[in-house]
């Protein structure tokens, strides 16, 4: 039995930005049920794609890509039809993002500031003058940065509220977007942004001008990456699984199992038991997707169900064990409430309808996304002293 001296990276033979979206699905997939191990069929392999490369993985769904393909591009392709006026958007803003984000998009807390350091004559010029050398704003915000409103639009859609993302309907993400652009008197406040006006909106975003592609990330053959040639179809894709992981390793990092994220549709594997048994049980997203519930976690090693739950409802983006985030460290709430009478009930409910002014000016916003037995068994794994 041989030590491994280092761990073999995942190398994949490939022709470098040479992929086009469904060929990069299809590799993720493809090195993820490597990773199962779970041999591609003959049958798999003959259906895939023309650009799917030659990895025992299997091509994407259409519903898959669907999922992933929802970006709004800056001329506009990929904006869905429909609209939202600057006073819905305030509704929208103080009810869902003002609690991280300030009243006036000022985020004066640990967010990201979006609205301030523009000025009509940056409408004007279309260069935000405090971006230039000797600009005085101490910290730049979206609007100063920002060149395409579809940007804004796409980004609010997919990612915001943080707490909540994909989950604003259409309607919703216009009426923020305008709100926003409102406080950046980019737009009166009587607007109502739709996919018909965006386009004029676009002229008068204040760094519409300011984006720039003589420099990149990275130099490819003397040549900013921004300006290198992409292929985004029929894509020559050789790809190749050259290392695996071996099975000495397997468990190395923790279970797959329990690490992959709540949103999307590939899951890791069990990683607590060895690869013929996982293979052979090869067990369906859906089967592994419960995989934090007790009845299914591996017996031994498991993480109580408290720390399963937390990571499961990103309790963690937030909140420590024992070091303070953004709200306090969950061993300093479990040293607060000790002992105290009907501390249980309480707690549930500030975690269901967030909480304000017990740790300091930061709120915390409701966290929907937990089920009440969930909270339930945070709480309780909480006042018994957040153990690890
Ligand atoms: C729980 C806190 C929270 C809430 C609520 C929230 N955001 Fe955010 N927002 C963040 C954080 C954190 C980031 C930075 C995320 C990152 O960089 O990965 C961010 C980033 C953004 C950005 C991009 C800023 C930039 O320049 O990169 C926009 C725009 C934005 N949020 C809009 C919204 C809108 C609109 C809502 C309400 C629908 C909202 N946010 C609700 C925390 C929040
Ligand atoms: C967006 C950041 C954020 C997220 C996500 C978050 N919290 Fe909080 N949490 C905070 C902040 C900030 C405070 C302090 C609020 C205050 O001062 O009242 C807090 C406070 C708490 C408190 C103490 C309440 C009190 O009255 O002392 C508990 C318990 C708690 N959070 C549990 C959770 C749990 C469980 C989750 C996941 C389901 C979670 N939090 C997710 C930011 C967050």
């Amino acid at each position: 039995m041989s030590k491994p001296t280092s761990l073999p990276r995942h190398h994949v033979a490939r022709k470098a930005s040479k992929r086009g979206c469904a060929a990069l699905l299809a590799m993720v997939l493809g090195l993820a049920s490597t990773l199962s191990s779970v041999a591609a069929s003959a049958a798999d392999a003959s259906k895939a794609t023309r650009s799917a490369p030659n990895l025992p993985g299997r091509p994407a769904t259409p519903a898959e890509i669907a999922a992933w393909d929802t970006e709004v591009r800056a001329d506009f392709k990929g904006l869905p039809k429909g609209s939202g006026s600057v006073a819905d958007g305030q509704l929208v803003w103080d009810g869902k993002c003002a609690s991280c984000h300030g009243s006036f998009g000022e985020s004066n807390e640990v967010f990201t500031p979006i609205v301030g350091g523009t000025t009509p004559d940056d409408i004007k010029t279309g260069h935000v003058a405090a971006l230039k050398p000797g600009g005085q704003q101490p910290h730049r915000t979206t609007l100063m940065k920002l060149a395409t409103v579809s940007t804004l639009w796409d980004y609010i859609k997919r990612a915001m509220p943080w707490t909540a993302p994909k989950s604003l309907t259409d309607s919703e993400v216009y009426a923020v977007t305008a709100y926003i652009l409102n406080l950046g008197d980019i737009v009166p406040a009587d607007f109502t942004l739709s996919d018909k006006n965006i386009a004029e909106v676009q002229q008068r975003m204040p760094n519409r001008n300011g984006m720039v592609n003589q420099h990149g990330m990275w130099d490819i053959k003397g040549k900013p990456d921004v300006v290198s040639k992409a292929c985004m179809q029929d894509c020559e894709a050789d790809g190749q699984v050259r290392s695996t992981f071996p099975d000495a390793m397997r468990n190395a990092f923790g279970n797959l199992a329990q690490q992959h994220r709540n949103v999307g549709q590939t899951h890791g594997i069990d990683t607590s038991v060895p690869r013929a048994a996982s293979a052979a049980g090869a067990a369906p997203a859906s089967a592994l997707a419960s995989a934090s519930a007790p009845a299914a976690a591996p017996k031994a090693a498991a993480a109580p169900a408290g720390m399963q739950l937390i990571k499961k409802n990103n309790c963690t983006a937030c909140h420590g064990i024992s070091n303070t985030v953004v709200g306090p460290a969950f061993t300093a709430i479990a040293a607060k409430y000790r002992n105290q009478a009907g501390a249980a009930d309480a707690i549930m409910n500030k975690i269901r309808q967030g909480s304000t002014g017990a740790w300091g000016a930061i709120p915390m916003p409701p966290q929907a996304g937990a089920s009440d037995t969930e909270i339930k068994a945070i709480v309780t794994w909480l006042l018994d002293g957040a153990k690890q």
